[in-house]
């Protein structure tokens, strides 16, 4: 018998495979089939703030009317309208409770730093066991300088933390021109995990007709190097748990992530590609890898194993990209 059972930012959870954030979590159908699965939790659809402005001015063109300079007025129905967008998650979150005994993550993503918490705050009442903050916004602009960036991040987290009570995990893009020291002070700043990494709407361009057109939105199985690089760089540096995400394919990736450290991994991509029901699959051949390294919990092997020597990170990466291109490519290199 193998004890999968894992701790998640203070949840106990009955094995580390999550599902992450997208639109399979987002109906009563989904997160089900998805429990039925094997997850031990399930990540929501993330809520944008976006979509209630969205919503917001459609509204307001189509239905104000007369009500139009009614000042009063405008600020009742924003409230309405946010409690609207709020409202369906808050009953997705019941009606997902009554049908699954599993917890549910709530998933934010604001663009504007002062509604974070306050949405944090209602999806807390609304029921979820945890919350995930998808705080990235991608550096478009050319006057801001990283650490107002940073600050950004840092004061999201403070301030949601101060106004829930249940975990906050912050779930984080790979680009940052001091990753390993923003995580850090994330950690610091309260965080109670960080999910590595987020995946983001890709760019494409048709070369016929010259338009702009959406890339793939899904993983690969080799996607999971930089995560892993960053797991097991982070693991044992911080207080807070990590959540391995992105390219987690096989139960080999999502072990490789456990013996780098993290607490637990989300699937995404598996999940559209081969289905819900590949879940059990994963976590069968975990067992059956278990059994054959003579490991009898999770906890046994978990951060055993770290790409680096802890003291001197640097210099090891450097040697080892000397190594790997004088071997790939002796001639053009060395
Ligand atoms: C169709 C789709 C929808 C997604 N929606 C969200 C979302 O609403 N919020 C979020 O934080 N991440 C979202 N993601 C990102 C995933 O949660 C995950 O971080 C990413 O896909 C990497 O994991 P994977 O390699 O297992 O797919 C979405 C991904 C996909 C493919």
């Amino acid at each position: 018998m193998k004890i999968l059972e894992t701790k998640y930012m203070g949840l106990r959870l009955k094995n580390p495979i999550i599902a992450g954030s997208c639109g399979l979590t987002s109906t009563v159908e989904g997160i089900k089939k998805l429990a039925d699965s094997g997850v031990s939790a399930v990540v929501l659809k993330s809520v944008f703030e976006e979509e209630i402005i969205k919503e917001h001015e459609d509204t307001l063109k189509n239905d104000l009317g007369a009500f139009e300079n009614n000042m009063e007025f405008l600020d009742y129905f924003d409230y309405q309208l946010k409690d609207n967008v709020l409202g369906k998650m808050a009953s997705l979150i019941e009606e997902a409770k009554k049908v699954i005994d599993i917890p549910i993550i709530g998933s934010l993503n604001c663009a504007t730093s002062g509604e974070w918490f306050s949405y944090a705050r209602q999806l807390e009442k609304a029921g979820v066991d945890a919350l995930e903050l998808n705080v990235f916004k991608l550096p478009f602009d050319v006057e801001m300088e990283a650490g107002e960036q940073e600050r950004l991040y840092l004061s999201i987290i403070e301030k949601v933390k101060q106004y829930v009570q249940i975990p906050v995990a912050v779930k984080i893009a790979p680009y940052s021109s001091n990753l390993a020291a923003l995580v850090k002070k994330m950690d610091d700043a309260g965080a109670d995990a960080i999910t590595m990494f987020n995946r983001f709407y890709n760019v494409d361009f048709d070369i016929m007709t010259d338009e702009v057109k959406a890339g793939n939105p899904y993983s690969s199985e080799q996607d999971y190097y930089n995560t892993l690089r960053w797991v097991s760089i982070m693991s044992g540096k911080l207080t807070c748990d990590l959540s391995a995400s992105t390219g987690i394919h096989s139960a080999e990736t999502a072990i490789k992530m456990l013996m780098a450290g993290a607490a637990t991994v989300q699937v995404v991509s598996k999940l559209y590609k081969d289905g819900v029901g590949s879940v059990a699959g994963i976590l069968k051949n975990i067992e059956l890898w278990m059994d054959k390294r003579g490991y009898v919990s999770i906890d046994e092997f978990r951060g055993s194993v770290h790409h680096e020597p802890k003291e001197n990170s640097e210099r090891f990466e450097r040697v080892q990209f000397m190594r790997y291109f004088s071997d790939h490519y002796p001639h053009q290199i060395l």
